[in-house]
């Protein structure tokens, strides 16, 4: 998918030929240490004079560039600060990343060479590592330039991680590839969330994952259902949003089979809104500028599913969407009126706008039928969550305390920050009603993304397993995330599933 070409070799970063070389320093670390020295000496003293005149002490975020001396053969030198010996050294490794990734585009760089970075700690782990760089250099390479007018750009084409140690070279080198296939899942993930709305209805995402499918070479199925198939299966809640649109709604059922035993079985739901307008309720302009994004769910599920047939895990994977647009019109449906789910509860829909969980009251019974052992659903359910975790952080919840802490650290793991939301009972009266079983928005605005929780776990069958995670926030940067994720569509959520999957 990327034509960038990432590998790894044991050498010596400084005799390697390249237009951009990248070289990492700890915070305060010694710039008498041989290589430092040396490194100073190939460029006759600059190193050590403009680190002082610049106040570099490695601190991380920091940065020096030098035009490379005749004495080694690059073009250019970046010198990156690491920060302390002590912080977690992927992370660390992604934004120094980014950061390469940014000056080669400035510089016009087409080949570059990294110091596979942390190959000094203690407890380092090439194959990891060199996981997160590659994710990190291939995340920020990406752009979405479809709706452009065709322009030559200059593209890094080649980036060589060089290694100290020959075996941590050959371990490195499956990291590299592990992180082709997840970067690929996210740029599938972030494409479909970057095409505007008029060109990602429905039928769009069910296409994209019949598309998966094909690809898949027999590992992964695809079922869609249209607006009669999801009448005939009672699903009252989904089509009362579905209603008001001109586009014809599509429910997708992916399903990954391993080849062997599978160890567990877990069904993946997203929120697959193609455009949010509120509906009746409808939006001011501002908060809808963004809201083709409002299928991220569902992008991150169909991304998921594009790393399966080639990450082989022996878990059996389900992928549910339940695809509308929510639209104003005469068709549309009011505030007051009653709808049916498809597990038989009603409800009275207050607020158009609160659509996200109508359409998964749906998808998640329907998961629920399948009896898997764990349920995790992706949604950009509420702006609540943006106000309490900012732009960053997607929240979780869950009734299975061992299941979140696994999503948390899935997270963490893979450089996706996750906070846990508690599902507090007690705010379940906040939306009873006096003609249906649930209202679709709480008395009350206050603790909004945990009445939404709420809302949805009266539709999680009794004792089953599940996880809500509410990507409002991360799932599109209105501005870059850290280092190496520019603006729009991050594709949030197919690094932590990926990881969890494999973790199971
Ligand atoms: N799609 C929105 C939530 C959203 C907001 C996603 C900002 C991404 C960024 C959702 O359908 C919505 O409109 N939620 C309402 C719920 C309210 C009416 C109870 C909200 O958050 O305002
Ligand atoms: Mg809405
Ligand atoms: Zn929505």
């Amino acid at each position: 998918m990327s034509n960038m070409d990432i590998s790894c070799m044991k050498g010596d970063i400084l005799a390697t030929s390249a237009d951009l070389i990248v070289v990492g320093m700890y915070r305060n670390e010694s710039l008498e240490n041989d290589f430092v020295s040396r490194l100073d000496d190939l460029l006759a003293g600059r190193l050590k004079k403009d680190a002082k005149a610049a106040d570099f002490t490695g601190r991380a975020g920091q940065s020096m560039l030098f035009p490379a001396s005749d004495q080694v053969p690059a073009s250019y030198i970046l010198v990156v600060g690491l920060g302390e010996l002590s912080e977690s050294s992927k992370q660390v490794a992604r934004a120094a990343c980014g950061l390469a990734v940014q000056t080669a585009q400035k510089l016009n760089a087409r080949t570059m060479a990294l110091e596979l970075i942390g190959e000094d700690h203690e407890a380092f782990r090439a194959q990891d590592n060199a996981q997160a760089m590659s994710e990190a250099l291939l995340l920020a390479s990406y752009s979405f330039d479809t709706y452009k007018k065709k322009q030559k750009r200059i593209e890094l084409k080649s980036v060589v991680l060089i290694a100290e140690d020959g075996r941590d070279a050959r371990k490195a080198q499956k990291g590299i590839e592990t992180a082709q296939t997840i970067a690929d899942g996210v740029t599938v993930a972030r494409d479909l969330v970057n095409t505007p709305a008029q060109d990602m209805k429905p039928i769009r995402l069910a296409q994209a994952a019949e598309q998966i499918a094909k690809m898949s070479s027999g590992s992964v199925k695809v079922r869609v259902f249209n607006r009669e198939q999801c009448e005939k299966k009672k699903m009252g809640s989904y089509l009362a949003v579905a209603q008001g649109s001109d586009a014809e709604p599509r429910f997708i059922h992916l399903s990954y089979k391993p080849q062997g035993r599978s160890k567990k079985t877990i069904a993946l739901v997203g929120k697959g809104v193609t455009f949010d307008s509120g509906g009746l309720s409808l939006k001011p302009g501002k908060g809808m500028e963004t809201m083709k994004c409002d299928m991220a769910g569902a992008a991150a599920v169909l991304g998921t599913f594009a790393t399966l047939a080639r990450l082989k895990p022996s878990v059996e994977v389900h992928g549910i969407v339940a695809a509308t647009e929510n639209m104003p019109s005469g068709k549309a449906i009011r505030p007051g009126d009653v709808v049916r789910a498809m597990n038989g509860k009603s409800i009275e829909i207050l607020n158009t706008d609160a659509e996200g969980r109508l359409t998964m009251a749906d998808s998640l019974g329907y998961a629920c039928k399948l009896s898997p052992d764990y349920v995790v659903d992706l949604a950009t359910l509420t702006g609540a969550a943006v106000v309490a975790l900012g732009e960053e952080i997607s929240a979780v919840m869950s009734n299975d305390a061992v299941l979140a802490n696994q999503i948390v650290s899935a997270g963490s793991e893979s450089g996706e920050t996750i906070w846990e939301m508690p599902l507090y009972a007690p705010y379940r009266k906040l939306m009873d009603s006096e003609v249906a079983d649930i209202r679709n928005i709480s008395i009350t605005r206050y603790g909004g993304s945990l009445t939404a929780g709420l809302f949805l776990q009266d539709f999680i069958e009794e004792g089953q397993k599940w996880a809500h995670m509410d990507i409002a926030g991360p799932a599109f940067a209105e501005r870059p995330i850290g280092t190496y994720l520019g603006k729009g569509g991050t594709g949030f959520g197919v690094r932590t599933l990926t990881t969890w999957i494999q973790s199971i």
